[in-house]
Formats: C-alpha cells, sequence, structure tokens
C-alpha cells in the first residue's frame, strides 16, 4: 500500500500528493495536477524559485565596467551589470527605490549611470544613489547611502555562470550543484575555460507547464519518435544511424540530473559528421589532438563524443550535444511558460568554425530548427491532453529495476524526487 493509499489526500501537503513513488511496486507516478493547478503554481513561486539557485547569465555577456543585460529572474524584473569601481558582478532587483519604477530599461548595453525616467534618480553601475533632482526639498535629510538599488540576496558564479537566489539562507552555490560541478566542468574544459556566450537569443514560449520541458530537455526516450524528421535528414546528408542513441542517465544531487550518451550526430567540440562538410575534417582532427594532449584520451574522449543533457534544479538546462546550449524558462501560468536560450562556444574560436557551429545549432536547435519546433508539439499536446480529464497520473517509472539507460527516466524521477521535498516545505 502506497503512502497516497494509507492516508487521505487531503491530509497530504502538495509534494507527497502529487509525487507517488513505490520502489517494491516499481511504480513511479506524478498526479496531473502538478501540470495544471493555480494552487500548485503559486506554491511553486513560492516554495521553489524563492528558494533556489536561478541563472542569470554569463559573466562572458558582460566583460568590461558598465556592460549590462537586463532579464527577468522568476518573474521578477532583475539586471546585471559589471560595477565600474568594483570589476565584480553586480545584479540588482530593477526597481527604483523612490516610487518603483524599472530603472534599467534596455536589454543590454553600457552605461556608467541608470537614470529612472520618472524623477530622475540616477544610481552608479554599484547601486549608488548619485543624484536626485531638487535634493535641496529634503532638507539633507535624505540619506542617499540607504537608498542605493536592492541587491538580491545572493549572488554567485561558477566558473563564469551567475546564478542568484532570493533566500539569503541558501547553501552556497558550489556545494548546491552537488554533482552538477563535474558536467559544468567537463563543457567548460572542453573550452579551454575561455567560455563564450554568443551574440543573440532565442526567445519563444509554449502552452504547456514548465515542468514538461525539464522532462523533455533530459528525456532520451522521445529523441527517435519526436525527432524523426532530424534523423531522416541526417541520413540524407550521409550519418550512419546504427549507433542509435546509447549511454546512460545520472541523478547528480539536489534534483540535479544528466543524460549521458552516444548519438549518430557530429559535434562541433571535435567530433566529425558528414553534415559539417569534408573540408571541415583536418581541423576537427585537429581540435581533437589539442583536446587529448592536454586531458588525456579517456577525458578528451568524453569531452569530444558523449553528448550530455544536465538539468541544473530547477530551471537551467545545458545542453552539450550538435552544440552547446545554454536554455533557462520560467512559468507564466501553470500551463505556459516563456524560454530564454543561447549558445554557448570558445571565445577564440575560428570564423569558419563558429559558422559551423551556429549552422549545427540553428538545424536542430530553437524555433527555426528540426527539433524545438516538435518539441513544443509534444508538449502542448500533453498540456491539451491533462484537460482531457479521465486519467489523473502520469508513469515516470521507465527503467526503476535496472541501472538506468540513456531511454530510461530516473534523471527525471531525481527531479521530481526533490521538486516533492521542496513543495513539502523542505528547504
Ligand atoms: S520612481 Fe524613480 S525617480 Fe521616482
Ligand atoms: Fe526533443
Amino acid at each position: 500500500m502506497t503512502l497516497l493509499e494509507e492516508r487521505p489526500s487531503s491530509t497530504l501537503s502538495t509534494g507527497s500528493r502529487c509525487v507517488d513513488e513505490d520502489i517494491d511496486g516499481m511504480r513511479f507516478r506524478v498526479h496531473r495536477d502538478a501540470m495544471t493547478s493555480e494552487d500548485v503554481f503559486r506554491e511553486e513561486i513560492e516554495k521553489i524559485f524563492a528558494h533556489s539557485w536561478l541563472y542569470v547569465g554569463h559573466e562572458s555577456e558582460i566583460p568590461e565596467p558598465g556592460d549590462y543585460v537586463r532579464r527577468p529572474v522568476a518573474g521578477r524584473p532583475i539586471f546585471m551589470v559589471r560595477g565600474a569601481k568594483s570589476g565584480r558582478v553586480n545584479v540588482f532587483h530593477n526597481t527604483c527605490t523612490h516610487r518603483g519604477a524599472v530603472v534599467c530599461r534596455r536589454d543590454k548595453g553600457n552605461s556608467k549611470v541608470f537614470q529612472c525616467f520618472y524623477h530622475a534618480w540616477t544610481f552608479d553601475s554599484e547601486g549608488k544613489l548619485v543624484g536626485v533632482p531638487g535634493k535641496d526639498a529634503y532638507d539633507d535629510q535624505l540619506d542617499m547611502d540607504a537608498l542605493g538599488l536592492g541587491r538580491v540576496a545572493k549572488v554567485e558564479s561558477y566558473r563564469g555562470f551567475v546564478f542568484c537566489s532570493f533566500d539569503p539562507d541558501i547553501v552556497d552555490l558550489t556545494t548546491y550543484l552537488a554533482g552538477a560541478r563535474e558536467y559544468l566542468d567537463l563543457v567548460v574544459d572542453a573550452m579551454d575555460g575561455d567560455v563564450q556566450i554568443v551574440p543573440g537569443t532565442n526567445e519563444y514560449g509554449m502552452q504547456a507547464n514548465w515542468k514538461l520541458l525539464v522532462e523533455n530537455s533530459i528525456d532520451g526516450y522521445h529523441a527517435a519518435s519526436t525527432h524523426d524528421t532530424y534523423f531522416k535528414y541526417l541520413v540524407s546528408l550521409g550519418t550512419d544511424l546504427s549507433i542509435g542513441v546509447k549511454g546512460h542517465t545520472k541523478d547528480l544531487g539536489n534534483g540535479h540530473a544528466v543524460l549521458e550518451y552516444l548519438a549518430p550526430w557530429g559535434r562541433p567540440i571535435a567530433r566529425w559528421e558528414p553534415i559539417f562538410g569534408e573540408e571541415a575534417k583536418p581541423e576537427i582532427d585537429a581540435l581533437r589532438q589539442r583536446l587529448v594532449d592536454k586531458h588525456g584520451p579517456e577525458r578528451a574522449g568524453r569531452m569530444c563524443d558523449v553528448n550530455r543533457n544536465m538539468l541544473i534544479y530547477p530551471n537551467l538546462i545545458i545542453n552539450d550535444i550538435m552544440a552547446v546550449t545554454v536554455r533557462t524558462f520560467m512559468p507564466t501560468s501553470p500551463t505556459s511558460m516563456t524560454v530564454t536560450a543561447w549558445e554557448a562556444a570558445p571565445g577564440d574560436e575560428l570564423p569558419e568554425v563558429r559558422q559551423r557551429r551556429l549552422d549545427s545549432f540553428l538545424t536542430f536547435l530553437g524555433p527555426g530548427g528540426f527539433a524545438t519546433p516538435d518539441d513544443i508539439e509534444a508538449l502542448e499536446s500533453c498540456q491539451q491532453g491533462f484537460a482531457s480529464g479521465g486519467i489523473e497520473w502520469n508513469d515516470i517509472s521507465r527503467g526503476m529495476n535496472r541501472e538506468p539507460e540513456a531511454t530510461d527516466e530516473e534523471q527525471m524521477r531525481a527531479f521530481w524526487r526533490r521538486w516533492a521535498e521542496q513543495m513539502d516545505g523542505g528547504r
């Protein structure tokens, strides 16, 4: 008898009510309320998004003093700016301390100051209030030091990836990342530590619950069926599909998880396939040799040949596949989300290699790629199916009885266990 059958559901908190794991019975189910309920959505904002480390951006996006990017984090307007005095990455709440207007009104740029357009209070890149028109009206009582921009409670970066948290008591980022660090290191080391976010952003939305994209981003099971068109395209270019999708999935702790596998497509890091063209072969061989010399054949082989789809809980995906993509998303309602994605690349990459990488990225990923529209169709279809009613639970038990393989669902169970823990009040 499961926990759910022993106790009436009304007495269970949301995590235990929605996630039902029965190890002996090899059954793992998620209640569809988790994907449709307004109450669950509101609880997620309070219990998950207010108490996790959330991705803000990459340090390479703001290399110079005064460089800034504005973006929502957990639905809140936030901006990240490189301080002109300190040289450090500052992350501020994007709201004027006078009466509230947003002070950073462009998506990116460089500025010495941020002037609120409402009454023209002015802040510098360290958040300090440096200008107030008609200041004498305050009779020297205005505490300029206390009226600086609000810093987000916690800001830390790991190898250039900047995260923030609204919870001042959260564990440090390195501890939080747990087993995900090893996989981030592989991505960064394969680029010699010189990761750059390529200018340009994919932005799109879909009518589906955000957790469906968590599952989909690390789901090896759907590749052959959903992305049949892409595989046929690869075959038309001469790719041998017999390699299949082989590998394993892993719980990395704290809700993070990875799907690691061999797949038939080429990888710009250094795995040639016909999609790159014959002329690219010598360059890709040279890239591979450089990594072998530096990291040895085993680690270099892992960098070059092995694909990684990684979830950093709760809403950051780093896919090191036919391109390296960084993707984050945020629910706007129980049944909708916005998605933002970038391409990461080595800073010193030759223009022709960069071109190949971008081609590879855009062929599969993004709103104009072979994969993303298919995935959106699948996820919106699930959401539509939930509205039909009649079935209460999703089944996520694939591979519970074995060492998890690439097409199993252990990586999703890792996410759902942590989700349930936080929804039950765990921090
Ligand atoms: S609200 Fe910003 S200056 Fe008044
Ligand atoms: Fe997909």
